[in-house]
């Protein structure tokens, strides 16, 4: 989709989902966009199931692109034409763009979680044992990068509705990646969160203290403007903990490049997120 503005090709890019008024993905890439001089905006489009796919289409044959978030990620596959491996082996796609007329889908989930990993573990000696809430696209992208972490001997996947997270173990298929079908009783080393629980500023997936015992980590998808429900939990009990900001900024990062082919102005996304570089870990209380 491409825009005339004032005698300017304008290329438009969109994150489409239901909600999506909390999504700073606009302002990311519009930083970016900026600090790379590029013709191209960035907005956010709150869509239903029906809309989405042929939404997606139109932004990508008309020159731009964008991502796809809740509840999308997974029905908005039949609308693409070729998907990256991430895609096939997730069943989610968050990314989209085309080239030579054909609409290319991405996961670019996978690697901003295994970033925001990275951060979180330093300083743990693995096994290490993970508590997965969620059984959505974002935990299914979390599922993928876990299961090529040499440190991680057991992924347990709890969901609300059992049945969605019997279908994503079935879906992996790997002896890493079991359903939990209780998390009261665990002892995870890592808690992650990847429900849609804490987007409201109050709920929380679970009631951590059923937990055997409390996370050495928690790692919570979910971000706002505020610290979320889950690492506010963590702060009270000075367990170290990233919302999902890190990981939104290198997932974003990465999508850049999908539809650019270089990366993004070094450091622009991440001041625009009123942070620089790394991945925010909250301070253990001594
Ligand atoms: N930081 C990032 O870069 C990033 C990237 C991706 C996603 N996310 C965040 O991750 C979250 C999930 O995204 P998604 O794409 O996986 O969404 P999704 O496909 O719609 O899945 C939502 C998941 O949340 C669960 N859920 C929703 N409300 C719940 C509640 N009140 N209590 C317990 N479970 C609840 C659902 O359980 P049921 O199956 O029982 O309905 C499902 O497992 C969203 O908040 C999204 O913003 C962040």
């Amino acid at each position: 989709m491409r825009r005339r503005e004032a005698g300017r090709t304008s290329a438009t890019f969109a994150v489409l989902g239901d909600p999506v008024s909390h999504s700073l993905s606009p302002v990311i890439h519009n930083a970016a966009f900026r600090a790379a001089g590029r013709r191209a905006v960035y907005v956010a489009r709150r869509v239903g199931p029906e809309r989405c796919g042929p939404m997606l289409r139109s932004l990508a044959l008309g020159g731009g692109g964008g991502n796809v978030t809740v509840p999308h990620k997974e029905t908005v596959l039949p609308f693409l034409d070729r998907r990256t491996g991430a895609v096939t082996a997730t069943g989610a796609c968050n990314t989209f763009w085309a080239k030579d007329g054909v609409v290319w889908g991405d996961n670019t989930d996978v690697e901003g979680f295994r970033r925001t990993w990275t951060g979180v573990v330093t300083g743990l000696e693995g096994p290490l044992k993970v508590l997965l809430l969620g059984a959505g696209g974002a935990a299914r992208a979390v599922i993928l990068a876990l299961l090529g972490e040499p440190g991680v001997s057991r992924i347990l996947l709890w969901n609300r509705t059992a049945e969605r997270a019997l279908g994503l173990v079935r879906h992996f298929g790997d002896d890493h990646l079991s359903h939990a079908v209780e998390y009261r009783g665990t002892a995870p080393d890592v808690l992650v969160n990847a429900t849609s629980a804490g987007l409201d500023g109050v709920g929380m997936a679970l009631d951590p203290e059923m937990l055997a015992a409390p996370p050495l980590r928690v790692v919570d998808l979910v971000y706002g403007k505020r610290p979320t429900p889950l690492c506010r939990y963590a702060a009270g009990i000075a367990v170290p903990a990233v919302d999902g900001r890190g990981m939104l900024l290198a997932q974003a990062e990465a999508s850049y490049a999908r539809w650019f082919g270089e990366p993004p102005p070094a450091g622009a996304m991440a001041r625009a997120l009123e942070y620089e570089g790394e991945v925010p870990v909250t301070e253990r209380r001594p």
